[in-house]
């Protein structure tokens, strides 16, 4: 298994894994020299006080050292400053993302690559275009992390177990998510019984920018959060968990849209995605994936031409 960039989220996901003992030896592989050395050191050195026998190796750009990794986690590239959106990261991440691809591939041809790297959807285009891939083996992660903000909020509101909260978002990593409160339950109530749609618009409101409250707070996006979100895919690919997650996939006919790179269900297994699931989505619900699609089009299109 490899995690590449030694970042906030990259550590935090190799740091994860570690602990939750979801590999037996985890590389982390950074373009700085000493700071995948040193961090994987640390996460290392918590391995006696914590009890987990996973060992994490760093390495400065070597990626003889990744060779044979079964999934690679790529969190390499810029993250946001505050004032800035996730798309103004493109032109950077996007070259990154290409030649980090490129060198994965060469060094484990039948890696399972999950992205990190914003903007979200468009880098997990440019991977999977990079790789020579099938869709089900080059996948994003945002739906997780967005789910968890949600959950996360409504357990705050509701002064309840985050536990409780089952919940799904599709969509673009960004403002145009689709939130989904039809399919969010607490202990199989359905939400709109126990809080007030005043209270459940505004949180749905508050996860919508809810990288951009972070990014404000802190002066750089968050890692904690985003890197146990990278890690539960893992979990899920590594144990053939098959669970129901909100993935970012290249659409093919789902949901009546091709050829776009947006969140939707799937199930998570050994194979990668497993099965794209179709919910049946209302007039409104299917306006906002409509809004989602063709923001993240224009954001490929930017793309295409950066690539010509
Ligand atoms: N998908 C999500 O939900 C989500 C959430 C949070 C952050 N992110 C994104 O994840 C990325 C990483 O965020 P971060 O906070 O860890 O940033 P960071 O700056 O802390 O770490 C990025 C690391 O990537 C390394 N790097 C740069 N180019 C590299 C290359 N070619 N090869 C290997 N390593 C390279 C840098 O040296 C740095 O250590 C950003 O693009 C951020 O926007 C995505």
């Amino acid at each position: 298994m490899t995690v590449v960039g030694a970042g906030n989220v990259g550590a935090t996901c190799a740091d994860v894994l570690a602990y939750k003992e979801i590999a037996n030896e985890i590389v982390v592989l950074d373009i700085k020299e000493g700071v995948a050395e040193g961090k994987s050191l640390d996460i290392w050195q918590k391995a006696p006080i914590n009890q987990y026998d996973s060992r994490t190796i760093g390495v400065t750009n070597d990626y003889v050292a990744t060779a044979g990794s079964e999934v690679v986690v790529i969190t390499s590239g810029l993250p946001r400053k505050p004032g800035m959106t996730r798309d103004d990261l493109i032109q950077t991440n996007a070259g990154i993302v290409k030649s980090v691809t490129e060198s994965i591939v060469q060094h484990s041809p039948d890696a399972i690559i999950i992205v990190v790297s914003n903007p979200l959807d468009v880098m997990t285009y440019q991977a999977h275009m990079s790789s020579g891939k099938s869709r089900n083996h080059v996948i994003g992660m945002a739906g997780i992390l967005d789910t968890a903000r949600y959950r996360a909020f409504l357990a705050s509101e509701l002064n309840i177990s985050t536990k409780e909260i089952q919940a799904i978002l599709m969509g673009g990593h960004g403002d145009t998510m689709v939130p989904l409160p039809r399919y969010t339950t607490v202990a199989g109530i359905p939400v709109t019984e126990l809080i007030d749609s005043d209270k459940l618009d505004a949180i749905i409101e508050r996860t919508k920018f809810g990288g951009g409250e972070l990014v404000k707070l802190m002066g750089t996006s968050a890692w904690y959060a985003p890197g146990s979100a990278a890690a539960q895919m893992v979990e899920a690919i590594v144990k053939d968990q098959r669970r129901v997650f909100p993935v970012c996939i290249k659409l093919e006919g789902e949901y009546g849209i091709d050829d776009c790179y947006l969140g939707v269900p799937v199930i998570l297994g050994k194979n990668g995605v497993e099965k794209v699931l179709e919910l049946h989505l209302n007039d409104s619900e299917k306006a906002m994936l409509e809004t989602s699609r063709t923001h993240v089009k224009e954001v490929m299109d930017v793309l295409n031409k950066l690539n010509e």
